[in-house]
């Protein structure tokens, strides 16, 4: 398979590297409107082609499939004309600026008979995939909560905020390992240094009573990456800066084995072993590489295909549409899009606690 990619700023050449490190794929051609990057492909990949010219990979014969590297603003338009001429897609994260984009990129792409591919990294590590397992085969029991902190200092973006810059990674792996979308999306954030919100926060409800929340930040003075996962048999905790013991599984949980009194409850807590299973380490991007190529070749369904990141960009949507609303809730329908905000969710929801 022959691969044209668009853009070579900082995650341009992780995607280069990986697709010249799989036995049956050939980067033929790098574009990038900065003729800088000519100089630093060229010192690791003599070979490769290089052009400031995106439509040299666009227009061209030579070429199967494009990935495209480059700010999220500029994803539906490049995607849209690689799929024109006949190219398979591989597409950062967020997919599009917008759902109306990712819809039209998915029917394009459907009535082309081609693949879409969208960059949801962190499905093919080894932690994500054991959470998933751990899920699957009931070890964790129903699912309560998932709540992730993922904050550092930097990289403030110019033409995003924190929320489409880094919650994309958390909302993936919601959706990879809850497997429902969410019912109603609440955020907030706060612009401190260039216009865009630098900190935020995102509470997402689930169906079954699954909350989520994600806390992104680009002014943290510490790099974060730490999620719980609450179930009902046993809890985890994923620390993925730690590079021996990325999942510890707990043993604890609470019961209540009462319920006819309010004031009688007989609540047991348990406390038993922790365990930390074996994670298997591979790079996900080579592993995604490798899947992107199989996919296309076995005219199968990629799990992160365009559907999956359109899920996605509806959660980034209702949460911008949150935020701007002063945190009103955004309440979603069965397929995840955006429906209408109103604070009497919140009144319904909090009724349905207390009664
Ligand atoms: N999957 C991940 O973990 C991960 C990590 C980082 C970034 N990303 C994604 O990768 C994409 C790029 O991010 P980045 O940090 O590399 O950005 P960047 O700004 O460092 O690089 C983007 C490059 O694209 C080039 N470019 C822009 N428009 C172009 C066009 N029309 N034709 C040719 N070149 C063009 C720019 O000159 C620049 O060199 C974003 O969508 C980002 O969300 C994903």
């Amino acid at each position: 398979m022959r691969i044209g990619v668009i853009g070579y700023g900082y995650w341009g050449p992780n995607i280069v590297r990986n697709f010249h490190s799989q036995d049956n794929c050939q980067v033929t051609l790098v574009a990038d409107h900065n003729p800088k990057c000519e100089e630093r492909l060229k010192k690791v990949f003599p070979s490769v082609g290089f052009t400031t010219e995106e439509n040299q990979i666009l227009n061209s014969k030579d070429i199967d499939a494009v990935a495209v590297v480059t700010p999220v603003w500029t994803h539906y338009e490049l995607a849209k004309r690689a799929l024109e001429n006949g190219k398979h897609v591989f597409v950062e994260k967020p997919f599009t600026y917008s759902v109306a984009q990712g819809e039209e990129l998915i029917e394009l792409a459907d009535r082309k008979n081609l693949k879409i591919m969208v960059d949801h990294t962190f499905l093919f590590t080894g932690a994500v995939r054991k959470i998933r397992e751990l899920v699957d085969n009931g070890s964790l029991g129903d699912l309560y909560y998932y709540d992730s902190l993922r904050v550092n200092l930097g990289l403030l973006q110019h033409d995003i905020n924190v929320i489409w810059d880094l919650a994309p990674h958390d909302l993936s792996i919601m959706d990879y390992i809850i497997q429902d979308n969410p019912e109603a999306i609440v955020a907030t954030g706060e612009k401190h240094l260039n216009g865009h919100e630098d900190v935020a926060f995102i509470t997402l409800y689930f169906p079954r009573k699954i909350i989520a929340h994600v806390n992104v930040n680009w002014l943290s003075p510490v790099k974060v990456r730490t999620t719980l996962i609450g179930g009902e048999k046993k809890m985890l905790v994923w620390n993925d800066l730690d590079t021996d013991e990325k999942i510890k599984v707990y043993d604890k949980g609470v019961a209540i084995t009462n319920r006819e009194n309010l004031h009688q409850l007989l609540v047991s807590y348990r406390s038993g072993d922790m365990w930390a299973p074996q994670v298997p380490q591979v790079e996900a991007l080579k592993a995604e590489l490798s899947y992107f190529f199989e996919c296309i070749t076995q005219d199968s369904t990629p799990l992160n295909d365009g559907p999956a990141g359109l899920r996605v960009v509806k959660m980034l949507e209702a949460a911008a549409q949150s935020i701007s609303k002063r945190s009103e809730a955004v309440l979603l329908n069965g397929n995840g899009r955006p429906k209408q905000t109103g604070w009497h969710w919140h009144e319904q929801r909090i009724l349905e606690h207390c009664g």
